[in-house]
Parts: structure tokens; sequence; C-alpha cells
């Protein structure tokens, strides 16, 4: 079956139309994707209005796009599936009527999809082993959670983030230092050059009877270390301030994989989400699963960011397991 995708939640407008056999094979015929990151970095961060005006702009021609270098119609598409939750409520709303409107028209199953249920599913084009259940984790720049995934639709969320998302806390920091936003990409490139061991930032790994993060205290010491050596006039390294947040955030989310695989027993571990592109924290994490004997899986960089093709791998199993909606679908900000 061919699933068209459609992904508005954040500040990428993406489609994409995807092939599903019967023989259990998964194809990405096409992925297209307008980014309104020039739009945004003018702010130093996404602004919702401005962001919902965007996808507004661009969802027709990125799903004309979609269509077109697939070398399909609508007429060939069976199942049409659109991110619904979470994310900012206006940027959904665009995809969610676009898509309804679509469905509507032309009478094809509307299916609904969780964002970070479709971050863990873009696994799947690359890993066709991989089947649930499994333990993943989600990082990107509005989520982190530890995931107890099921099966293909059943998912615990048993750590989450209680306060900043893992990659705000990189774009924080990053634009504190006078980098662009989104500043994740800049900054894994400048820990790799930076001495890790020049500063000392507090864990995000709060407690031990939590699966639970918090990246504020992380971010806000980075900070203020930023601002005392301003106050004192005294120079620093952004490589070493790259390099030493890197390393706290790391070893942060290493010790909760690490408590949630034992908690668990989980012997596969995926790594899903825009964060999940970061160099440190994969070889981090394949180092730590090589220790416990557990097989990992994380998606190419080019399936990291947000993308139709994730979305379109998570309505198929909804498809199968029937999660249709109908023109009444609504949005909305959290997880539902
Ligand atoms: O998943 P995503 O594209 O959008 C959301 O769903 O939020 O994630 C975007 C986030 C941004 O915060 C960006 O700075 C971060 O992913 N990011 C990275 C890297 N590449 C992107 N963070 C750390 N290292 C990277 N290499
Ligand atoms: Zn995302």
């Amino acid at each position: 079956m061919l699933i068209l995708g459609i992904e508005s939640s954040c500040d990428e407008t993406a489609a994409s139309v995807c092939e599903f056999t019967e023989q259990g094979e998964k194809r990405i015929l096409s992925s297209a994707v307008a980014s309104q990151i020039e739009i945004h970095r003018l702010y130093g961060g996404v602004v919702p209005e401005i962001a919902g005006r965007a996808h507004s702009e661009a969802i027709c021609p990125i799903v004309t796009e979609a269509l077109e270098s697939a070398g399909k119609t609508i007429d060939d598409i069976d199942a049409i599936g659109v991110t619904s939750c979470p994310g900012l409520i206006g940027a959904l709303l665009v995809g969610v009527s676009f898509a309804k409107s679509l469905a509507f028209s032309t009478g094809k199953p509307l299916v609904p999809v969780n964002h970070i249920k479709g971050h863990i599913a873009a696994n799947y084009f690359v890993y066709p082993e991989l089947k649930p259940p499994f333990l993943a984790i989600v990082v990107s720049g509005g989520h982190t959670s530890i995931i107890d995934v099921r099966s293909y639709t059943d998912f615990v969320t048993i750590g989450r983030t209680r306060d900043d998302a893992a990659g705000e806390a990189f774009d924080k920091v990053g634009r504190v230092m006078g980098l662009y936003y989104p500043c994740g990409a800049e900054m894994d490139k400048l820990a790799s050059i930076g001495d890790k061991s020049a500063y000392k930032f507090p864990s995000a790994a709060i407690g031990d009877d939590t699966l639970d993060f918090s990246f504020s205290g992380m971010k806000t010491a980075v900070l203020n270390t930023l601002n005392t050596l301003a106050q004192k006039n005294e120079s620093y390294k952004k490589e070493d301030i790259a390099a030493s947040f890197t390393d706290a955030f790391t070893s942060s989310v290493c010790k909760k994989l690490d408590q949630a695989l034992k908690r668990t027993g989980y012997k596969t571990l995926v790594l899903a989400g825009g964060v999940s592109a970061n160099s440190h924290l994969r070889s981090a994490v394949t180092e730590l699963c090589a220790k416990r004997k557990v097989t990992f899986c994380c998606p190419p960089l080019s399936l990291c960011g947000d993308n139709g093709a994730m979305i379109a791998s998570q309505a198929y199993y909804e498809f199968l397991d029937g999660n249709l909606a109908d023109t009444d679908l609504n949005a909305s900000a959290v997880a539902e």
C-alpha cells in the first residue's frame, strides 16, 4: 500500500510517499521538506505564529512535490497520515486541516499520528528486523522521553524531561555563545575539537528512583559560567564549553538509559529525534549498548530531523490497527 505522510508540528513542512508491501518491505519513494530555519533564525528560535503562516504557504507545494517525485498521483494513495500531536498548535492545525480536506475530497482513510511515535518509526525503514517490544529514547527540540515501546502502536513513557527538552538546551547554550539557531549541529562540531574536561557542568540525570531528566539546571550552569566569564572580562573557547556541555549531556542520557535497560530488561534500544544526529551521543550510546550486549538502532542523519516518511511509517501501523480518524479530527499541543 502507498501512504502519504504529512508533518507540520514545528518548523518543517514535510510530506512523503512511502510504500509498504505485504512481504513487510518499506520504501521511501519521496521525501519533501520545506524548512523554516532561515525565517526563525532571525528571532533565535521558532516563533509559533510565523511557523503556522509558513506551513500554510508551503503545504500545497510540498505535498505536490512529494507526489510528483514519487511518480504518483493522489489517486494512487491508499491512506493519508498526518501528525496530529504533540507540537505547536498553530503549526499542527495547518497539516491536520490540509490532511482532513484531502481525505474528505478523495474519500481516502485519514490516520492521525503522534509525532514522537513517528520519530521512533523512522527506524523501521533502516532496520527491517526491528520489532517491538524495545526501549526507545526520543531526544528532539521539543521532547525528551524514554519510552517502553510495547507494540507498534502501544507506547508507555517511562521517563521524560521535567523542564527543557534536550535540543532546547543545545539551542540555548549555542545562542548565548553567538551561534545561529538551531545550534545543535554547530555545537556537535565544536565539541569535537574542544576539551570536555575544561568545565564541570551538573548532570541532568536526577535521582536514582526516576527515569526523568532536568536539563534546566545544566543549561543554567552553562549560562552562569558564561556570564561570570563575561563579567570578569575573561575569554573562553566556545569549543571547550560545547565539549563540556555535550559531555554532561551524553553522560546524563547514558545514565538514565542504563537504568531504563536494567529496569525493563530490554535487549534492543532505539535512539530517535533531531538530537539523535549528535555524533557524541551516538557513540556514547553505541558504547553503552556494546557493554550491555544490547542491539542499538538509530536512524541515518536524513531521518533524524522532522520528515514526512517517519509519519507515513507510523501511519502504516496505526492503519493496520484500525486507528483511523473522522473529519472531526483535531490537533493537540500535548501527546494524546
Ligand atoms: O526532531 P527535531 O527536528 O524537531 C523537533 O521535533 O523538535 O529536532 C530539532 C532539534 C534542534 O533543537 C536542533 O538543535 C537539534 O535537534 N539538533 C542537534 C543536532 N542536530 C539537530 N542537537 C545536537 N546535536 C546535533 N548534531
Ligand atoms: Zn521532531
